[in-house]
C-alpha cells in the first residue's frame, strides 16, 4: 500500500528549453483536495511542445504533459468525487465550482486554472516533486508525463469504469477542446460550409465536430500535406495547402465560396492564421473561433474598418465546456458509438520512448502519438 507515502517512479523532466530526460522522481502524497494518480496513458498536444521550446513563459525544471488518463492511487483530505481504484482524466482547466467563470452559465475558464499564466506550483504555492534533492515544477496542474502525479481534485473528472485507458487520454483535451469548440461554442449548423485552420488533433476533432452537426463544406487548411488523407477521412471536401496557393489562403477560400463562410476555426496559435480566418468569414454572418495558443506576447492585428458588419470573433478553450460536468460525458459518448476518437491516434508508444514520440510529432508524422505506462 503506497497511500500516505512517497512514490519513487519515473517522470520526463524539462530542465530547461529544450532539454528533455526521464528520471527517477518522487512524488509527495496528495494534501487535502488533492489526488494522487498512476498514470496509463498521456497524449503529446502542442501545448506541451511549446512549452518544451520555452515558447510559453514557463518555471523550470518541470514535469510536463498535460492530456492524462490514469487510475486514483489515493485521496487528500476531504475529496469526495473520487477514490483510489476510480478511471480518471486529467484536466488542464479545472472546475472548482466557486469562483466567476464556474458560477457562471457560459464560463468555462475556471480561476484555478494554471495554464495562463503558469506558476508550475499547487494552489498552496508548492510542489509534489521532487529530483535529485530539488524542486520539480508542475505544468498546467496536471504533469501526465509522469508514472505517478499529483493533481487537484477539481482537476480531475470521473470517468466510466469499462473505459479503454489505453485511448481515452485524447478526451482529455484535444476531443473536447476541437469537438467542443465546433459543437457546443460555434454550433455549427446542418448545410453550413466551414474552414478549419490546422489539421492536428485538435483541427480533425474539429472536423468531426463539423461532420456530426451536419456541415456541408469543409475546408481544410495545412502546410503539412501528410494530414489531407486523414482530414479527408473524417469529412474534409476540400484541401488547401497556402504554401502551394498564388494568393493568400483567406482570398483562395473567399472565391471558392463566393461569399466567405459560415465558420473559421483556427487550430494553430499563430496571429498570421487567426487573421486569415476572419478573413474567411461571411462580413455579415461569419463566426470565427480561435482555438490555438498563441506564443507569449504575440498581438492579433484586424482591419478596423470592417469589424462592425456583423462577424463574430470568439476564442474558445476545451470546448467551452464545465471539465467536470462535461468531459466525462464525452467518454461515454465514445463507448456508446456517438462519437469516435480512435482516427485520432496515429501512434502509441510506450512512456520509455517519449523522445521518439516527440520525433515523429516534430516531423508532423503524427496526429496523435499516445504514451502508454
Ligand atoms: N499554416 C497552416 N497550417 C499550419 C501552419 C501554418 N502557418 N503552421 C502549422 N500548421 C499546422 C501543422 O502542420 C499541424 O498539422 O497546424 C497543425 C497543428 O497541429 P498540432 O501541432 O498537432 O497541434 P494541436 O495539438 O492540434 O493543437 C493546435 O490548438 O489547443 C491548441 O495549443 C494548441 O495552439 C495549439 C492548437
Ligand atoms: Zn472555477
Amino acid at each position: 500500500d503506497t497511500a500516505g507515502k512517497i512514490i519513487t517512479c519515473r517522470a520526463a523532466i524539462a530542465w530547461a528549453a529544450n532539454s528533455l530526460s526521464i528520471e527517477k522522481v518522487q512524488v509527495e502524497p496528495p494534501k487535502a483536495g488533492e489526488v494522487r494518480i498512476k498514470m496509463t496513458s498521456s497524449g503529446i498536444c502542442s501545448s506541451d511542445d511549446h512549452i518544451l521550446k520555452g515558447l510559453f513563459p514557463a518555471n523550470f525544471p518541470l514535469i510536463p504533459g498535460h492530456e492524462g488518463a490514469g487510475i486514483v492511487e489515493s485521496i487528500g483530505k476531504g475529496v469526495r468525487s473520487v477514490k483510489p481504484g476510480d478511471k480518471v482524466l486529467t484536466l488542464p482547466i479545472p472546475q472548482c465550482r466557486e469562483c466567476s467563470s464556474c458560477l457562471h452559465p457560459k464560463g468555462n475558464f475556471c480561476e484555478k486554472q494554471d495554464v495562463l499564466p503558469s506558476s508550475g506550483l499547487m494552489l498552496d504555492g508548492t510542489s509534489r516533486f521532487t529530483c535529485k534533492g530539488e524542486k520539480i515544477y508542475h505544468s498546467f496542474g496536471t504533469s501526465t508525463f509522469s508514472e505517478y502525479t499529483v493533481v487537484h481534485e477539481i482537476a480531475v473528472a470521473k470517468i466510466d469504469d469499462a473505459a479503454p485507458m489505453d485511448k481515452i487520454c485524447v478526451i482529455s483535451c484535444a476531443v473536447p477542446t476541437g469537438y467542443g469548440a465546433a459543437v457546443h461554442s460555434a454550433k455549427v449548423t446542418p448545410g453550413s460550409t466551414c474552414v478549419i485552420f490546422g489539421l492536428g488533433g485538435v483541427g480533425l476533432a474539429i472536423v468531426m465536430g463539423c461532420k456530426a452537426s451536419g456541415a456541408a463544406r469543409i475546408i481544410g487548411v495545412d502546410i503539412n500535406e501528410k494530414k489531407f488523407p486523414w482530414a479527408r477521412a473524417l469529412g474534409v471536401t476540400d484541401c488547401l495547402n497556402p504554401q502551394n496557393l498564388k494568393k493568400p489562403v483567406q482570398e483562395v477560400v473567399m472565391e471558392m465560396t463566393g461569399v466567405g463562410v459560415d465558420f473559421a476555426f483556427e487550430a494553430i496559435g499563430l496571429p498570421e492564421t487567426m487573421t486569415a480566418a476572419w478573413d474567411c468569414c461571411h462580413l455579415s454572418y461569419g463566426v470565427c473561433v480561435i482555438i490555438g495558443m498563441a506564443p507569449h506576447n504575440s498581438q492579433l492585428s484586424l482591419d478596423a474598418t470592417k469589424v462592425t458588419t456583423g462577424r463574430t470573433l470568439k476564442g474558445v478553450v476545451l470546448g467551452g465546456y464545465k471539465t467536470r460536468d462535461c468531459v466525462p460525458q464525452l467518454v461515454t459518448d465514445y463507448l456508446q458509438n456517438k462519437i469516435n476518437i480512435d482516427p485520432l491516434i496515429t501512434h502509441q508508444l510506450p512512456f520509455e520512448q517519449l523522445h521518439k514520440a516527440f520525433e515523429l510529432y516534430h516531423a508532423g508524422k503524427t496526429i496523435r502519438c499516445v504514451l502508454l505506462f
